[in-house]
């Protein structure tokens, strides 16, 4: 009895953890996934590629970077970045604001939306 109580503790305090970590992101698993955005975003300078830099990305107007020229769609959008907008924008980017322009099919995996997003946290100052 006493060993089954531990065991159900055991799996119970994996399953917390695990969702925990679903839902907070991993910083460092998340530079990796970066390298699919790197090649058109910067995170620590605001200079733009062929996607505007992402410098303070949380809590940003969609399309506001201003010597960058977005799409009307992502210009018109109104959508202010947190992490609903960028996970749902993330997860299939043609889907969630029609007609903008960023060349990029969408992250799969919830876990690497989630781990992309706490390295935005972490390295565009927001
Ligand atoms: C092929 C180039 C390309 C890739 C790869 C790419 N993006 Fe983009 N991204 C763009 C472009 C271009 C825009 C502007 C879209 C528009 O104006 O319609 C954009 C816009 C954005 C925006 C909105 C920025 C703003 O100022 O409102 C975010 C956030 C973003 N991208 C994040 C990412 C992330 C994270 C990845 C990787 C998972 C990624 N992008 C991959 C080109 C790219």
């Amino acid at each position: 009895m006493r060993h089954v109580l531990f065991t159900a503790a055991a799996v119970g305090a994996l399953l917390i953890g695990h969702q925990v970590q679903a839902q907070e992101g991993d910083a460092e698993a998340g530079k990796k996934v970066f390298r699919k955005c790197q090649a058109c975003h910067v995170v620590d300078k605001e200079q733009n590629r062929v996607g505007p830099h992402l410098v303070g990305i949380m809590g940003r107007q969609a399309g506001h970077v201003e010597d960058f020229k977005y799409s009307d769609a992502m210009a018109n959008s109104g959508i202010t970045w947190n992490e609903e907008t960028l996970a749902a924008y993330l997860a299939d980017p043609k889907g969630y604001i029609e007609g903008n322009k960023m060349a990029f099919a969408g992250l799969k995996k919830p876990e690497e939306i989630a781990d992309v997003i706490a390295y935005l946290k972490e390295s565009t100052g927001g």
